[in-house]
This record gives structure tokens, sequence and C-alpha cells, in this order.
């Protein structure tokens, strides 16, 4: 048996976007007090870790993923004493707190960013600045150094007239690159590691963490947008090796967020004897719904697809000893039951089935506030309740691209991050116990039925589900540590299917990613685990998913 995944395999995490968690003093956004009054809910629901977006210094623009001072808290999220409590109370229930490191980028409203505005050269090398051709104007500043585009839109390059250079923002214009090859930046950001350590922080996420390493020469990329050149840099394990060692959190429970990643890179970022991370998030297999891989070009999800990338991912991380972080949905993703399910017909099989899938596979399962009680998308009818800059802009591209206002508004309805971001439903009250004051993104219409206090009342509720779930991952070893193969010859049948085994001990799960009935795998001689049917049947009915063991 191997103790750390036995470790990792045992664990279950939680998601929390502290602005749309719980709202302690009625400003209309959560904060770390709102979301210690609810540490006994997420005690009761099993989870051992929360993770809790990022609550540093920050301008906002992107709630928070724009830092402008990684050692202290925003003001709109509390205070230190708030943290501390927050750590100490959750510890007290056996739930760990992980924080969110954003050290790709900073805000421009950061010290460092400020300094290397005003000219001085220390802090003009923190970031990625390329000199503008001589007689650059603010009019007319020429050709960006490259043509990369930026992930919410536009060229990734912005000129600064005042110093005729021009800086790299691969998210948003105030989100400046930093420059890892400089060892002074990389000092910096273990030790804001080492500061989060001394305060008892014991597990982390790393946001967009494979990006970190830019190739030496910057080319235009006449294939794609860029990402190519980026993405898995070419000094990236080193990089992360560095880290992870002068920020003293080896062996700690760390989790990567890998865009745009292969499955050889995540390997090696979360085996081990590479001294790296835990685990690592990769988005394959939420862009089977993307049309020629266009996150604004609408498709029904590609099942062949989807148990492909499965598969692939299962069975040849755990061949390569590398560790997955499982999951469906988070903070940028839209609410995945609307997604891959049908909410109008089957809202509880479609909001149970997918869990199944990923709390049975291999790896660590996260849940993202809300997906336990099968929260929705959004039922906004105009752009003007839309907040995610990504969303404003792309609605804009889409009528540059051609669309009309209503295509352009069907599309962002569908692919919004803000359909993930809708406050957190506590209970039928009005904005549903999430604030008394006005939320800053407007609650789904239905949180009087989909809400945490009616469903932790009702035996029978998708939150039922999911905590039977995560206690199911902490009796069965098969579970944990079991191996993973998946069903051949699936292909053109809706079916998803993999077996697990230990020892002795196999679970097969089948899951029905359809509205139809289809034929059931055989599973003559054992005994149903956990499923969202109650009554036997030879078939799989619409947005089954059933788990069955032998002993
Ligand atoms: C990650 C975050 C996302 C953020 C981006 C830039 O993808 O999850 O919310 O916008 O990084 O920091």
């Amino acid at each position: 048996m191997n103790p750390r995944t036995q470790e990792l395999g045992s664990k279950v995490i939680y998601q929390i976007y502290i602005k749309s968690y719980q709202d302690s003093d009625g400003d209309g956004m959560g904060d770390l007090r709102g979301i210690t009054s609810r540490l006994d809910y997420l005690a009761d629901l099993g989870v051992d870790c929360v993770w809790i977006t990022p609550f540093f210094p920050s301008p906002q623009n992107d709630n928070g993923y724009d830092v402008s001072d990684y050692c202290a808290i925003e003001p709109l999220y509390g205070t230190m004493d708030d943290f501390e409590e927050l750590a100490r109370e959750a510890r007290a229930r056996g739930i760990e707190v992980m924080l969110d490191m954003v050290f790709n980028h900073t805000s421009t409203e950061h010290e460092w960013f400020k300094k290397a505005l005003s000219g001085d050269p220390k802090y003009l090398a923190y970031y990625k600045f390329v000199d503008a051709a001589p007689g650059a104007t603010a009019d007319d500043p020429g050709k960006p150094p490259t043509n990369w585009e930026s992930k919410f839109g536009g060229n990734a390059w912005e000129y600064v007239p005042s110093l005729n250079k021009w800086y790299l923002h691969l998210f948003d214009v105030t989100q400046a690159d930093l420059d890892w090859d400089n060892p002074e930046v990389r000092e910096e950001l273990a030790n804001v590691l080492r500061f989060w350590r001394g305060k008892g922080v014991n597990c982390f996420r790393f946001d967009v963490v494979n990006l970190i390493s830019k190739p030496n020469v910057l080319e235009d990329d006449f294939e794609g947008d860029g990402r190519r050149f980026y993405s898995d840099g070419p000094h990236i394990h080193e990089y992360l090796q560095e880290l992870v060692r002068l920020g003293g959190i080896d062996g700690l429970m760390t989790v990567g967020e890998m865009s745009s990643t292969s499955l050889q890179s995540c390997i090696g970022y979360s085996n081990p004897s590479n001294h790296e991370l835990s685990m690592c998030f990769n988005f394959h297999h939420l862009k089977v719904d993307y049309d020629h891989g266009d996150k604004w070009a609408l498709k029904d999800p590609d099942i062949d697809e989807l148990r492909e990338l499965f598969r692939s991912w299962q069975e040849e991380m755990a061949a390569g000893g590398g560790w997955n972080a499982l999951f469906w949905s988070n903070h940028d993703q839209p609410r995945p039951n609307s997604r891959f399910g049908d909410t109008e017909r089957f809202w509880y099989e479609s909001s149970t089935l997918l869990p199944t899938a990923t709390h049975l596979m291999r790896g660590t399962p996260y849940i993202y506030q809300g997906e336990e009680l099968g929260q929705t998308i959004t039922d906004f009818t105009s752009i003007d309740q839309y907040r995610d800059v990504e969303s404003i802009n792309y609605y804009r591209i889409l009528q540059d691209r051609g669309c009309t206002p209503e295509e352009a508004f069907h599309i962002v309805h569908a692919r919004s991050r803000d359909d993930g971001r809708t406050p957190m439903a506590w209970n039928d009250s009005p904005n549903a116990g999430f604030t008394t004051g006005t939320p800053w993104l407007a609650l789904v219409g239905n949180y009087p039925t989909v809400n945490a206090q009616a469903e932790m009342a009702d035996p029978h509720s998708v939150r039922a589900y999911f905590k039977r779930l995560i206690a199911l991952r902490k009796a069965e070893p098969v579970i944990q540590e079991g191996d993973v193969r998946f069903v051949e010859g699936l292909e053109g049948s809706p079916i998803i299917a993999f077996w697990r085994t230990l020892g002795k001990t196999r679970l097969l799960v089948q899951c029905n990613f359809s509205g139809e009935e289809v034929g059931a795998l055989d599973a003559e001689g054992s005994e149903l685990l956990i499923g969202n049917y109650d009554e036997p049947s030879d078939m799989l009915r619409p947005y089954e998913a059933r788990a069955t063991i032998w002993r």
C-alpha cells in the first residue's frame, strides 16, 4: 500500500468562491467571517479541506485573481484576525484551509509593478517587459512583440508610453505576467509561501502555474493564440521544484491548475519522485462541448471524446505515478449539470450522475460550492446582469465576429464564468440567505427549492447523495487506491464505465450520459454500492449512474 496514494485518495476537497459564499456584513459580497459561520455545514458534508479563492488585497478586476499584495487580506473580505479565526475553527472541525496562490501574474496595482512603471530597473526585471520600436507613441505604438492573444480577448501585450515598452499580460491588461527567469522573483514568491506556512497553512492551490516559464525567444504563433509556446514552458519543472523546496511545502497537499497541458507534463508535476505538486487540474474533459476547440462556439458534448479523455488521464496518469484532481465544476465553468445533463427533465439524475463518475475515479475529488445542491446555470436575460470581465469582452468580440446581439447573448449565457459564480443558495428567504444587502451578482431563480436548508431536510436530495459519495470514499479502500481500467468497446454509446480493483474487491461504475434508456452492462453477482435510481433494472435509465461491487 502506497501511503501517499491512500492519503490523497481518501480526501475530498470543497472549493469556496469567497465572493459568492456567505456575506456577514450586508455589503452583498461573501467574506471570511461568512465562511466561518458555515463551517458546521461543511463538517456535516464531510469534506477534509476547503480551497478558498484569493482573498488578498486586489482591485478585483478579475475577482481577486489580480493580487496587489500576497501577504495581507482584502478589506472587503475581512482582516488577518478573521482569517486566523477561520483557519482555527476549521481545523477544530478537522478541515484544512487551502490557499490560492496566483503566481503567474500580479495586479498592475502591486507595488512591484508600480515601481516598474516608475522606471526602477530592479522591478522592470520582475515582469516581461520588451522594448518598443524607437519613436513609438501611444497613438501609434507599432506592432506588439508577438501576436499572442490574451485569454480574455485581444492582444496579450500592452504598450506603456512613459517607458516605451510593452508588457505581457496573458489575462486581463491589469494582470501583468511575472518574469520567472529572474531568480529574485522566484525568491519573492517562495517568501510568500513561507509567510503563509508561518500562519499554519498546509495546503496550496497554484493558479495557472504551468504558464510561468516563458520561452527564451518570443515568436508569433501562426497556428494558434500563442499558448503552445508558454504552456508547460522550458523551465517549468525546475522552477516548480525550486519553489517547493524554498517555500518549504514538499509533501504538503498541493494542486496545480494546468492550462492546456499534456498528460506527460502532469505526470512530471505530480509524480512524488519529482518533488513538485501533489496533483493537477487539467481541462481537456471540459472542452468536449467546444466546437473546433472554441469555447465561444457551442456544440453538444461529445461523449466518445469524454470517455477517451477520462480513460487516458485515469489509466496513463496511474501508470506514470501521477495523481489527478477530479472535478467538473469550478468558478470558471458553467454548472456541469446544465451542460452535460438535462436539468429541465432530469435535474436530480443529472446532478448526481456527474459526481458519481468523478468521485469513484482514481484521484482526489473536488466539489465546487453549490454543486452539492445541484445549482444550475443562470437564468439571466440581459448582458447587464453579468459581471465577469471575460463574458463582457466576449459579448462584444462575438458581435465583432458577425454574431447578432441575440446570438452573442445566447453563447455567453451558456459559457459565462458567471454561470458558476452566482451566490450560494442557503435557504428560501430573500437572496437565499446569502446576504441581507444587494448581491453583487444575481441569484438563480430556482433557489426557493434548490437550497441547502431544503436539501438537508430531505434524505433523497442531491446533497444527501453527495454526502454518501464522500462517506464511501472514506470507507472503501478500492475507491482510495484501487487500480482503474475503462470498459472498452463503448464507442457510439452514451455509457461511460470503468472498473476499480483492489485485491479481490472489484467495483464497476456505469454512467448513462443521455436522456434515453440503454442496456446496462452485466454486473451479475455484485451488490449495489450507490446509484441514483432506487428500483433495480437491466436498463440504465436517463442519466442513471450505478456502482456495484464484488467483494
Ligand atoms: C485561473 C483562475 C481564473 C483566473 C485566471 C487568471 O484560470 O481560475 O479565475 O481568471 O486563472 O488568474
